[in-house]
């Protein structure tokens, strides 16, 4: 009898399975890495202009790696100021382990964790069931498109919640095999 097939979207553990063997077997974390030194300071070099605190919503943020470089990089250009750090993520076992990475890490001070235990299209009902529009200074969506039902409907609704002088941030893994495509829109254009 044929198995039922399981999908990685279902089972958490075996999507964090195939997703620790992608990073062990591919320059993603690495690319990333360049990506965070070489290019993100020039992204983030106008954000927080003027601000005495900078609003950072990480869509999908996962255990949190990619976004304490990013915050280390926030908190170079802006020694300071405060961050409210907030961050989409369905998964609570992800979460979790964000939270240990954020109790390893020192020098987080001035930046205040939050974090909501849903899909960034939970996310989108719920704000519009409460009648919110929080607007960010920085968003950013990495490698986590790809499992949202609708890429542009989703990228519009965050691109439409951000500030004067704000960025929105999206990577995902290119066609090319060991490349990754990393594309960023400014102002309010994409
Ligand atoms: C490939 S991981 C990327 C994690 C992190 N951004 C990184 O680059 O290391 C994708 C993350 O998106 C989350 N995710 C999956 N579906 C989502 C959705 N519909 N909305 C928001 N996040 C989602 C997953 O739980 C997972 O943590």
């Amino acid at each position: 009898m044929a198995l039922p097939m399981r999908s990685l979207f279902t089972d958490p553990d075996r999507y964090l399975q195939s997703f620790r063997l992608f990073l062990a077997n591919s320059t993603e974390h690495q690319c990333m890495q360049e990506f965070m030194e070489r290019q993100l300071p020039s992204v983030i070099g106008s954000i927080g202009n003027g601000k005495s605190a900078i609003n950072i919503l990480s869509v999908g943020g996962g255990a949190g790696e990619i976004d304490l470089l990013i915050l280390s990089k926030i908190q170079a250009r802006y020694p300071g100021v405060t961050i409210n750090n907030h961050v989409i993520e369905p998964s609570a076992d992800q979460i979790f382990k964000y939270k240990e990475h954020v109790a390893a890490t020192s020098n987080l001070e001035n930046v205040k964790f939050t974090w909501h235990e849903e899909t960034a299209y939970e996310y989108e009902s719920r704000m519009s069931a409460e009648k919110k529009t929080k607007k960010w200074d920085f968003i950013h969506m990495i490698q986590m498109l790809y499992y949202v039902k609708d890429v542009s409907a989703t990228i519009r609704y965050f691109h439409s919640l951000l500030e004067e002088q704000a960025k929105l941030l999206i990577i995902l893994v290119s066609d090319k095999k060991a490349e990754t495509r990393r594309s960023f829109t400014q102002g309010h254009k994409y």
